[in-house]
């Protein structure tokens, strides 16, 4: 693919998409061809698996299916939209990826590591980032940056113990992927982290 792959990953309230957006907007100035997604979603079909994933309504929904909707918004996002743009040699920036799932649904859920690597691997046939930034924050100090969990949101409903090892889940991933996933302070001001998401991309030619 002639264009990058770039994910971000964290917990709720740590900052991803005023992330993104900073960056897109630095990126526009500059003129910097460059493509904004995020999952689950960034596609029509996509959007209407999240929908089903989140609605709050959805109380009855079991781990196992949880674990496959993530999956089948991705590989179709991930057709649809992701690898299109990339084979057009843009900079793909995409809020959360598949460290989302081995993070909540392998992780804090307890499906484990392997049936999600087994289902995504199946899902996006092994395709990669280029590199993926873990805001990192714990979620007791994201939740209180952003007021609570949102109460129409059936994954922001789960409880502090359940985030808790979702953020365990990344510190995880990120020991396990030192190459890839990289860790982004991000307790401070959002211009400050804005300014290292934006030195590090560039020394890592991304940008
Ligand atoms: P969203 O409102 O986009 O949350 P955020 O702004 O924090 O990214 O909702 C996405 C939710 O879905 C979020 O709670 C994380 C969860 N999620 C998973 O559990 N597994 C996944 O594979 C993905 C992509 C997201």
């Amino acid at each position: 693919m002639k264009g990058k792959f770039v994910t971000f990953e964290g917990c709720e309230g740590s900052g991803k998409s005023t992330q993104i957006r900073l960056l897109s907007e630095r990126l526009k100035t500059e003129g910097v061809p460059h493509m904004v997604t995020r999952e689950p979603g960034g596609s029509d079909i996509a959007e209407q698996i999240r929908a089903v994933i989140l609605n709050g309504k959805n109380s009855a929904m079991c781990d196992e299916c949880e674990a496959l909707l993530y999956a089948a918004a991705r590989a179709q996002h991930l057709r649809e939209k992701v690898q299109p743009a990339l084979r057009a040699g843009m900079l793909v920036l995409c809020d959360r990826y598949v460290d989302s799932s081995l993070a909540y649904q392998g992780y804090a859920r307890g499906l484990g590591a392997d049936f999600i690597a087994d289902i995504n691997g199946f899902a996006m046939r092994d395709f990669t980032p280029d590199v993926t930034l873990f805001l990192d924050i714990s979620p007791e100090a994201a939740f209180r940056r952003k007021h609570g969990a949102d109460e129409d949101d059936r994954m922001e409903q789960l409880g502090l113990d359940f985030h808790r090892k979702v953020y365990q889940g990344y510190l995880k991933l990120a020991a396990s992927y030192p190459e890839r996933i990289v860790k982004v302070e991000c307790g401070g001001s959002k211009f400050r982290t804005a300014e290292g998401i934006y030195s590090l991309l560039k020394r890592r030619g991304i940008i």
